[in-house]
């Protein structure tokens, strides 16, 4: 099939004949790798700066190639530039732009560069800043549980195993074990942008080049530590854009936790919590309902996370050495995670920041006599009582009440010692809410005191990382303005 542009295939080497049009349309990736843009940009201005550098090409060329740049990226920012699809992907769109800006001088852009470096650079500096956005996100909504967190220090509500109630807790105490998560969140895509340190620009096709590059500086340039290691290695790999999609999908799995139980506790059956208005939904039949739509699709989203993970794990599994045209089916996967995890946060960040609270219906579910049959067993324990003997014992006593529709807190002495004889005194003595929360009071439980250093200990951790989100934003920001100004 003919070319309809007749324009031939200016980079297609050794091909005669004219791209089909199917396979052409089949292959290109322009549609989507147009995110990769601005990181395409100053991949090639950096590269652009080292030819100069390494006198490969002329001053004169380097200075028509990066004003040639500086015009496509204003095209770019403002919605003029003209994507073509039939130019394949990103990084031909801008070198036959360039072409047309400054002519013959744009041929010499892709001396010892290959699109196999140059895209992989593109995502290196695409991830870091992923990274650091996801981080961003995660310190908002771990901001919100912490400030939720200390208005509930004294609301209560059962805690839960398989669903059923198991012991009384504070809901600060609740909401911090989603903060820790995400703390953790936060750690591992600090981690993630920690191997990002090493510029795979100079790699070339997979050999590195014949060329005398500068690869250090080059990699300087862009805001990496060094080139890297093995140039097959950097093309060949996608272990990066593995790790982002991994804590990506780890990350939306723990919002889908917190998301099924804002839906669970707002159904009537709960009516612990009601979303704002704002973050719930009508039905379009049923004029009474409101329904919790947001974070139902945060759960949803979570699906598509998990799935971007498998997708990609399954594309690079069994490719052999180095780049192969497979791993075009990185940036897919890539871009809809970080969206939809970005998108994720920050609509939960607003769903619980709005969230009304019914501490009253939280405390009548928690005001059970049995979720504190716990305390029983351990009070027997104290007794200097075997814990199975008085595990055992209690069991009967709960079977006892649930049977005759006894209240466990009206049972005196003397019943509970039918039960076991080492009980010492009255269930209602034994046994209180108040004293349940506030004798856990080892690190990491739920009494007062420990829930509230925890929060302390959070919020000083909170901060001292969003300090360090704030270095890597200036680090960032340093090398784009590097990258401009060339
Ligand atoms: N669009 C390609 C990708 O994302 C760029 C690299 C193409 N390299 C090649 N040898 N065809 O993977």
């Amino acid at each position: 099939m003919q070319n309809p542009r007749g324009e031939g295939r200016p980079w297609g080497g050794r091909l005669r004949q004219a791209a089909d049009q199917a396979a052409l349309r089949f292959g290109a990736s322009i549609a989507f790798d147009r995110a990769l843009a601005r990181y395409d940009l100053r991949v090639s201005a950096a590269h652009a700066r080292m030819l100069r550098r390494a006198g490969i090409v002329s001053a004169e060329d380097a200075a028509a190639i990066a004003a040639g740049l500086e015009e496509i990226r204003g095209e770019i920012e403002s919605g003029r530039f003209p994507y073509d699809e039939a130019l394949e992907d990103i990084h031909m769109n801008v070198e036959a732009r360039l072409r047309q800006k400054i002519g013959a001088a744009a041929g010499r852009l892709h001396s010892g560069r290959s699109r196999n470096d140059q895209v992989a650079t593109d995502l290196a500096l695409y991830l870091r800043d992923g990274c650091a956005a996801a981080r961003r996100g995660i310190a908002e909504l771990r901001g919100v549980l912490l400030a939720r967190a200390s208005e509930h220090m004294d609301t209560v509500l059962p805690g839960y195993t398989h669903l059923q109630r198991a012991q009384p807790v504070r809901l600060a105490h609740h909401w911090l074990a989603f903060e820790r998560m995400l703390a953790r969140d936060s750690a591992r895509f600090a981690d993630a942008a920690r191997r990002l340190r090493h510029s795979p620009l100079g790699a070339g096709a997979l050999a590195g080049s014949t060329l005398p590059l500068d690869r250090d500086f080059a990699a300087r340039e862009l805001g990496f530590e060094a080139p890297s290691a093995n140039s097959m290695d950097s093309v060949a790999s996608r272990d990066c854009a593995l790790e982002f999609l991994a804590h990506a999908a780890i990350c939306m799995v723990h919002l889908s936790r917190l998301a099924e139980e804002l839906v669970l506790w707002s159904s009537s059956e709960f009516g612990f919590v009601e979303l704002a208005d704002s973050h719930a939904t009508g039905s379009s039949l049923m004029p009474q309902k409101k329904n919790p739509d947001v974070p139902e699709l945060v759960r949803g989203k979570s699906g598509r996370a998990i799935g971007n993970l498998v997708a990609l794990l399954t594309t690079m599994k069994g490719l052999p050495l180095a780049y192969n045209r497979d791993m075009q089916e990185d940036k897919e996967p890539l871009f809809d995670s970080a969206r939809t995890l970005g998108d994720s946060l920050s609509v939960m960040a607003s769903a619980l920041d709005s969230l009304q609270v019914n501490a009253q219906r939280m405390a009548a579910a928690a005001a059970d006599p049995l979720l504190l049959a716990t305390d029983l067993v351990e009070a027997l324990v104290r007794e200097g009582v075997p814990f199975r003997e008085a595990h055992a014992a209690v069991g009967r006593l709960v079977a006892h009440c649930l049977e005759a529709g006894l209240d466990l807190l009206r049972l005196d002495r003397a019943a509970l010692q039918n039960f076991h004889p080492a009980f010492p005194a009255d269930a209602g003595v034994l046994l209180n809410l108040e004293r349940a929360l506030e004798s856990r009071a080892m690190p990491g439980a739920t009494a007062r005191s420990s829930v509230s250093a925890a929060l302390k200990a959070a919020e000083s951790e909170l901060a001292a990382d969003a300090a360090t989100i704030a270095d890597v934003d200036a680090d960032a920001a340093e090398s784009d303005a590097r990258g401009e100004s060339a």
